[in-house]
C-alpha cells in the first residue's frame, strides 16, 4: 500500500514551483500555470495581433477560458488570474475594476 504523505508531497510541491515567476499575486501565478497552459503558452498574451486590448476584454476571455476548460473556479480565482496575466503581461490600468 502507498503511504497517503507521497500524495501529499506531490501536491505541496505543485504550487510552490508555479509561484517561481510569480509577482504579488502568486496564487494567481500558480493557478495559471497549473491550469491554463495546456491549450496555449503565454507567448500569445504579447503576440501583436492579441484578442484582448482592455482589461474588460481580459476578464472576459479568462472567464470564457475557465469555462472552456470547465475548471470550476470561483470569482477569487478568476480575479487572481486576471490581475496575474493584467500585471505580468497586458498591463492595462486597472480602472473601475
Ligand atoms: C481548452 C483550451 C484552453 C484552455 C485550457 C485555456 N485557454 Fe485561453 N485560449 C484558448 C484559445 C483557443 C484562445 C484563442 C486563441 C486564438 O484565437 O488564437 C485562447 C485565448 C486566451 C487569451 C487571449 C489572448 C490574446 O490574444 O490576448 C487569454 C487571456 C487566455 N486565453 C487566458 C486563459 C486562461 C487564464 C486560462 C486558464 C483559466 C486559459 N486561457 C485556458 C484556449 C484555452
Amino acid at each position: 500500500m502507498k503511504p497517503a504523505w507521497a500524495f501529499i508531497c506531490a501536491a505541496a510541491l505543485l504550487p510552490a514551483g508555479a509561484w517561481a515567476g510569480g509577482q504579488d499575486t502568486p496564487s494567481g501565478a500558480a493557478l495559471h500555470e497549473a491550469h491554463c497552459t495546456r491549450c496555449h503558452g503565454a507567448d500569445i498574451y504579447t503576440r501583436p495581433q492579441r484578442l484582448v486590448n482592455s482589461y474588460a476584454e481580459l476578464r472576459k476571455r479568462v472567464q470564457e477560458c475557465e469555462l472552456g476548460a470547465e475548471l470550476g473556479w470561483f470569482e477569487e480565482e478568476v480575479g487572481a488570474v486576471v490581475s496575474y496575466l493584467n500585471d505580468t503581461f497586458y498591463k492595462f490600468r486597472n480602472s473601475g475594476e
